[in-house]
């Protein structure tokens, strides 16, 4: 499939696509989704048989603004309400009890329901020309890394999608934070761009962050977001000597980088990201995809730092790694 061009018109076709139970890849500002109508069992079954994805493992509702919350969501909490004010559009999913009469095969059978309002344009102008709900799993295979380019969506999923929208690369680059308001204890399921410090201070309460949920998030997994490449993450001081071994035994190695001390290190397949992290986090999957293409025996990954800037990062690398 090649994805198709931005304009007025293919943004109408694509949501005419929706309509008839068709799936659309489109650009998010944190990575491309892979949309089908969420109010059509059909269409939402399509997606998990795209992605190869078990279908108990939930889904994204993606919606065009917080007015139309009440459309999936019941008991709206005021933190709800505040978080959407503050940082809707944007990258943050929130965990709220749905509507009994939201189709089981969005929420996996769960009684809460994820949603979210993307800021990319293009997810906004499609969101408003199909009027409905949109259920978005990245669009990438089971299991794999999350696109941030059409192109990589093309490679993931080929003709198992009906059209793919090119927005071009995606500014954030990593999934949406997810935070969980279904129980009046607020819970981070997965660090994204939007910190636990802002979601703090959004609403004057402690956040939890939650590793182990009751509730089922496949980005949680131990393994996912992986490049078929084994991928180690080593700390600057161990990357020089680990380098030196891998290749005195003969290994085609692949460095992603971001300090100058490691970017300095001469190797064909080395990849220096940002060392600011959210520039990083922007480059981060496409580096990693590209390393992955390149018939590597491993990918070294020197460590980022252990603060909160990094968190999404150092969750993403830590599954992308063994
Ligand atoms: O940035 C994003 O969130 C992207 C773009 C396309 O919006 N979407 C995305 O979708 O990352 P996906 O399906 O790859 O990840 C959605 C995450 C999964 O970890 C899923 O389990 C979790 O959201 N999730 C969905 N519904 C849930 C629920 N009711 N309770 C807990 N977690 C849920
Ligand atoms: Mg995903």
């Amino acid at each position: 499939m090649t994805p198709t061009p931005v304009t007025e018109q293919s943004i109408n076709q694509a949501a005419d696509l929706l309509r008839r139970g068709e799936l659309v890849a489109f650009p998010t500002e944190t990575v491309y989704g892979l949309g089908g109508d969420a109010a059509n069992p059909a269409a939402v079954a399509k997606i998990f048989a795209a992605k190869g994805r078990p279908a108990d493992h939930p889904l994204i509702v993606h919606i065009a603004s917080a007015e139309q919350l009440t459309e999936w969501a019941v008991e709206i909490p005021d933190a709800a309400l505040k978080l959407a004010a503050q940082f809707w559009p944007g990258p943050l999913t929130m965990i709220l009890n749905k509507r009994p009469d939201v189709p089981d095969a969005v929420t996996g059978g769960q009684t809460t329901i994820a949603v979210r309002v993307p800021s990319n344009p293009v997810a906004l102008q499609l969101l408003q020309a199909f009027g409905g709900g949109i259920a978005a799993p990245s669009a990438n295979r089971f299991g794999r890394i999350s696109p941030t380019q059409a192109g990589h969506v093309a490679e993931e999923l080929g003709d198992r999608v009906a059209c793919i929208l090119d927005g071009g690369a995606c500014s954030v680059g990593v999934e949406s934070t997810i935070i969980d308001l279904s129980d009046g204890q607020p819970a981070i399921l997965r660090p994204g761009r939007i910190t636990r410090s802002q979601l703090k201070a959004a609403l004057g309460t402690e956040v939890r962050l939650s590793p182990q949920s009751k509730i089922r998030a496949p980005g949680m997994l131990a393994v996912h977001y992986a490049p078929n490449t084994m991928a180690l993450l080593c700390p600057a001081d161990t990357l020089i000597a680990m380098t030196d071994e891998l290749c005195g035994q003969g290994k085609r190695i692949g460095i992603l980088a971001f300090t100058p001390a490691i970017a300095g290190i001469p190797c064909p397949n080395l990849i220096k990201l940002p060392e600011q992290a959210e520039h990083y986090e922007s480059a981060l999957y496409s580096a990693l995809r590209e390393l992955d293409s390149r018939q590597l025996d491993t990918i070294l990954i020197e460590q980022p730092p252990d603060s909160e800037a990094w968190a999404a990062v150092n969750d993403r690398l830590s599954k992308a790694t063994v």
